[in-house]
């Protein structure tokens, strides 16, 4: 798996904990096309194909970046016409079907595309050296990759609408008050963290999780009424899981459940 890429890392450990790594620790890991297709095709092929991965890690080589953007150097001679007729930063959109759990292990700064990068994950972990902003408006842009939805749904319109239109940072502190990061964590205990919330998760039933984590992103799409009406239904359908019956078993039974993952 290590072999197919080559700007970012990707390890698989057997408790079904993956970490994706993006090496370009001397461009601050900045996002240029190719890290950012390799990143979605280890995401969509750990997803899909290895069956060991539950949950995915994602986190910045180096000490101080997470990704500092889109790669501008890349950006600068872009026309209209190559962004149209190319789909610029249309692959994120399939980031959105892949059902395992992401972690954002954000080591350092996440910014532009890399604030909007960790936002595409179900759960933001921060280092406490971490800095986050949209300063896309500051090369006369704006976000490109979701963070103009994403942002005011996570932080609220007032407290995003500041951030994208004064380009300033934040840091990981101020983050987490404003619930765009779950939790902020000594720098050297990040990956650590980071590790312990995914290993945990990795303990539960597959299918269960996915449907959690397909609900709650729903929850950011539509209408309460709909949202509670696909919450039911996933609900439900839990019912048909092997695994209700003996998550629900081992708890009478007073012992820990063997999950199938069907
Ligand atoms: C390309 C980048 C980069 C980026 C940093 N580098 N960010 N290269 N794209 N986004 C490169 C620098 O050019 C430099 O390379 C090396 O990384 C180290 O960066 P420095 O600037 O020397 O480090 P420092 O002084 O510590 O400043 C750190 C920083 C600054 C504050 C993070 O690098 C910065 O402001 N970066 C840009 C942040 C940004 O505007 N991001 C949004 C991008 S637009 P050399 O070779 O000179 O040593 C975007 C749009 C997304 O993301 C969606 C639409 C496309």
């Amino acid at each position: 798996l290590r072999q197919s890429f080559s700007t970012i890392d990707v390890d698989v450990a057997s408790n079904g904990v993956a970490v994706l790594t993006i090496d370009r620790p001397q461009a601050l890991n900045a996002l240029n096309s190719k890290v950012m297709s390799e990143i979605v095709s280890a995401c969509l092929y750990l997803d899909r194909n290895h069956a060991t991965a539950k949950v995915i890690i994602i986190t910045g080589s180096g000490d101080k970046a997470f990704a500092a953007g889109a790669d501008i150097k890349e950006l600068a001679s872009v026309s209209y016409a190559d962004a149209y007729h190319g789909s610029m930063l249309n692959g994120w959109e399939t980031l959105r079907s892949v059902r395992k759990p992401l972690i954002a292990a954000v080591n350092g700064y996440a910014l532009g595309g890399g604030c909007e990068l960790a936002m595409m994950c179900d759960i933001i972990l921060a280092s406490e050296r971490a800095q986050f902003g949209q300063p896309e408006i500051t090369l006369g842009v704006i976000p490109g990759m979701g963070g103009t939805q994403r942002l005011p749904r996570a932080v609220g319109r007032s407290r995003a609408m500041e951030l994208i239109l004064t380009g300033d940072f934040i840091k990981a502190e101020e983050a987490v008050r404003i619930g765009l990061a779950s939790r902020a964590v000594p720098h050297d205990q990040l990956m650590e963290e980071a590790h312990k919330v995914a290993a945990k998760i990795a303990t539960h039933s597959v299918p269960a999780v996915a449907k959690a984590k397909e609900c709650v992103a729903v929850s950011q799409e539509v209408s309460l009424g709909e949202g509670l009406r696909f919450e039911k239904r996933e609900f439900w359908s839990c019912f048909a899981l092997e695994d209700q019956k003996e998550g629900m078993a081992a708890f009478v039974q007073k012992r820990p459940p063997v999950w199938s993952h069907k």
